[in-house]
């Protein structure tokens, strides 16, 4: 079991945006021993670019709104995976005391702390994945994931590393899109994974996410399915968000 992270590696200015960029993944403590977090594998520049550029128009056409409904009534500690630029930041609760922010891509995780030094709430922007948490079992009242479990590497694995961290009494919110119940928008989006997954950082178009939260121990209390398009160019994509809790 990991201890808190502690330190950021030395930061390196991007010329591009005069954005900072950590060159060293925050360092983690193992059993007293240093351990740095695997991040290479969630490197993805040009998608980090892409998603800045895109996450504005995402936000005005209906993405801001879902945050705040998945956002609504969180009290005490809260764990956030993949991050991303922080776009979940200025909608939390002021009943929020802390939200660790957990961001594996660097770029990304740069803007994310620019965006947790304007939060209505503390915000603590970490380098680390879903796959390997570094925090203690139970130790958060709830864990949020938007827009995550089509990237990362793997739903199961994830999900119960979400569901370890999590208080018994506390919740899992989700907002996500998902794969299409049309059989034939469902082969579309099955032909398109390999190439949109390449393009979009990891994303899989295809995840039946809700049934991967119940398989991975979780209840799930409250959902709602609708479609929406978050940019003009993509055709209306199904999306999931509610709530769920640790099954007994
Ligand atoms: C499409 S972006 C969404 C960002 C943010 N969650 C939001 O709602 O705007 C997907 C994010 O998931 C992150 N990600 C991918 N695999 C991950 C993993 N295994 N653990 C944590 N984050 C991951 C990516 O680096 C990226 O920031």
């Amino acid at each position: 079991m990991y201890d808190m992270p502690i330190g950021v590696g030395q930061d390196l200015l991007d010329a591009d945006l005069g954005i900072a960029v950590p060159a060293q993944p925050t360092q983690l403590v193992k059993r007293g021993m240093s351990v740095m977090p695997d991040l290479a594998a969630f490197q993805h520049p040009r998608f980090a670019r892409t998603w800045e550029k895109l996450s504005g128009e995402s936000e005005r056409r209906g993405t801001a709104e879902h945050r705040d409904r998945t956002l609504a009534g969180l009290t005490g500690r809260v764990l956030e995976v993949g991050a991303g630029n922080g776009t979940n930041f200025p909608h939390y609760p002021t009943t929020v005391t802390e939200v660790i922010a957990v961001e594996p891509e660097d770029r990304l995780r740069a803007l994310a702390e620019q965006a947790a030094a304007t939060a209505p709430v503390p915000v603590r922007v970490v380098a680390a994945h879903a796959d390997e948490l570094p925090y203690e079992d139970n130790s958060f009242d709830a864990v949020i994931a938007t827009l995550v479990l089509c990237s990362v590497p793997d739903q199961h694995h994830a999900l119960t590393e979400l569901r370890r961290v999590l208080k018994s009494d506390g919740e899992l919110r989700f907002f996500e899109h998902v794969r299409s119940d049309n059989p034939i928008y469902r082969l579309v989006q099955q032909a398109i994974t390999p190439v949109w997954s390449l393009a979009g950082g990891g994303c899989h178009p295809n995840r039946d996410t809700t049934t991967a939260i119940s398989n991975a121990g979780f209840e799930i209390t409250d959902i709602d399915r609708f479609a929406y398009r978050p940019l003009k160019f993509m055709p209306a994509q199904a999306h999931i968000l509610g709530h769920a809790h640790k099954s007994p």
